[in-house]
C-alpha cells in the first residue's frame, strides 16, 4: 500500500492557494521545534467570512499538502468555522496521513488559528484567550 494517499500526493505536487496576500487582515506563523517546519497563512476577511487565503509552508510534503487542504477548507467560509477546523479533519479531508506525520497537520491548524488571532488582534475584536492557547512547542498529535 502507498504510504500517502492520492489526496496527499495531489495536494503535494499541486498545492492550492500558494503566495502570500500582501493585504492580509490576518497572518499567523507557526513552526516545529523538532523538525524545523515553518508554515505562514494569510487571511483576508470581510463581514465575518474568510474570502481569501494563502500559505506558505517552508516543509515537508505532508505539511504542504496539509496547508493546501486546511486553506481549501476555510476559503469562503465564517471566521467561526474555521476556528473549528481541527488537525484531524484536514487530515482526514487528505484520506489520512501517516500516524508519525499526523503532527504535519496540526501545523495547518495552529497557522490558521494564529492568523484569526492575528486579525482579532490588529482590529480590536475582542476574545476569549482560552480560546487561543499557545502552541505547543513540542511534537503534538492530535489524533
Ligand atoms: Fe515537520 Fe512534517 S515533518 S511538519
Amino acid at each position: 500500500m502507498a504510504l500517502y494517499s492520492e489526496k496527499v500526493m495531489d495536494h503535494f505536487t499541486n498545492p492550492r492557494n500558494v503566495g502570500k496576500l500582501d493585504d492580509a487582515d490576518g497572518i499567523g506563523e507557526v513552526g516545529n521545534a523538532r523538525c524545523g517546519d515553518i508554515m505562514k497563512i494569510y487571511i483576508k476577511v470581510k463581514d465575518g467570512i474568510i474570502t481569501d487565503v494563502k500559505f506558505n509552508t517552508f516543509g515537508c510534503g505532508s505539511a504542504i499538502a496539509s496547508s493546501s487542504m486546511a486553506t481549501e477548507m476555510i476559503k469562503g467560509k465564517p471566521i467561526s468555522e474555521a476556528l473549528t477546523l481541527t488537525n484531524k479533519a484536514v487530515a482526514e479531508a487528505l484520506d489520512g496521513l501517516p500516524a508519525h506525520k499526523m503532527h504535519c497537520s496540526v501545523l495547518a491548524e495552529e497557522a490558521i488559528r494564529a492568523a484569526i488571532k492575528d486579525y482579532y488582534d490588529k482590529n480590536g475584536i475582542e476574545y476569549d484567550p482560552a480560546e487561543f492557547p499557545a502552541p505547543d512547542e513540542d511534537e503534538e498529535i492530535h489524533e
